[in-house]
């Protein structure tokens, strides 16, 4: 979530590496704040899915993305967006419910807006926000979601780059420990985001501009919208601490697969 575009070299790098290592599908996600054309062309020819979000739908960005054989969705946080985006040519939509971790579009929770979008639009819809066990994922299946989104549980995963004391938080929080709040605006100002209470707490008592270092040198200032990796140094726990409500259910560190594994529902597990 660094606010800082990528190019389209960077990005079709990116999409490279990651064609290396798997042989399964490959999504790239846009901020529409930072997009960058020429990138999305990039992503567009590299990738298999092209994902916007926190804008209003652009047609032209998601022509941008198909011409190169991409399917194209978007992130949204109401009925009314989505009917936006499907209008714009999107293949599908993810609706977000103001329990999501990290930057919050919309003021609904996920059940209504799921509900309110099924009704309104005919292509796939996947449910995101709060999402952390088989029960929940059962639920919005049996709702009418066609598949679910889940960010927060992935930050204790093995693979992720997440700072380890960020991780070791998450571990040690529930979903009262977390707020939505707009202090982590550095590079991305009003944009309400769900955040660990006490990473704001963190950064409103902190002293100075400047609250930690990149590897590489880039200075992170204070209320940075960037959350803490392992690449990071510094103040790490006034850092953008992004947490869902389903952080209630990130209780260690797993393999990735081993997540997936966990949170498909006990009926539709095949032996
Ligand atoms: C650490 C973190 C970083 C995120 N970064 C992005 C991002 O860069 N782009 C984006 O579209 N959504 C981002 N999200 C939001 C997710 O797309 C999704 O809406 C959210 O994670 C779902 O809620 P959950 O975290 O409770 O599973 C991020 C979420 C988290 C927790």
């Amino acid at each position: 979530m660094i606010p800082n575009p990528m190019s389209a070299d960077e990005v079709e790098d990116l999409v490279g590496h990651a064609r290396r290592r798997t042989s399964k599908p490959i999504g790239v996600g846009f901020l529409i704040p930072f997009v960058v054309r020429e990138a999305v062309e990039a992503a567009g020819r590299t990738a298999d899915v092209v994902e916007f979000f926190y804008g209003d739908p652009d047609p032209t960005l998601v022509e941008l993305a198909r011409r190169g054989g991409a399917i194209v969705d978007w992130q949204v946080g109401s009925a009314s967006e989505a009917v936006a985006a499907v209008t714009g040519g999107c293949d599908f939509v993810v609706v977000q419910g103001v329990e999501a971790g990290g930057h919050i579009r919309g003021n609904q929770l996920l059940d209504e807006i799921l509900r309110e979008t099924l009704d309104a639009v005919e292509v796939p819809v996947v449910a995101a926000g709060g999402i952390g066990t088989p029960d929940r994922v059962a639920q919005l299946l049996a709702a009418g979601a066609d598949a679910v989104r889940i960010g927060t549980r992935f930050v204790a995963a093995e693979e992720s780059d997440a700072h380890p004391r960020y991780v070791e938080k998450l571990i040690g929080a529930t979903r009262k420990d977390t707020i939505i709040s707009g202090a982590f605006r550095a590079e991305w100002p009003d944009a309400p985001h769900r955040v660990l209470k006490a990473a704001v707490e963190a950064a409103e008592t902190f002293e100075g501009d400047v609250i930690g270092n990149l590897r590489g040198g880039w200075e992170v200032p204070r209320f940075s919208s960037m959350p803490p990796t392992r690449h990071v140094e510094g103040e790490v726990l006034a850092m953008a601490m992004y947490a869902g409500e389903s952080v209630d259910a990130v209780k260690n560190v797993k393999p990735a697969k081993d997540i997936v594994a966990e949170l498909i529902p006990q009926a539709t597990r095949s032996s």
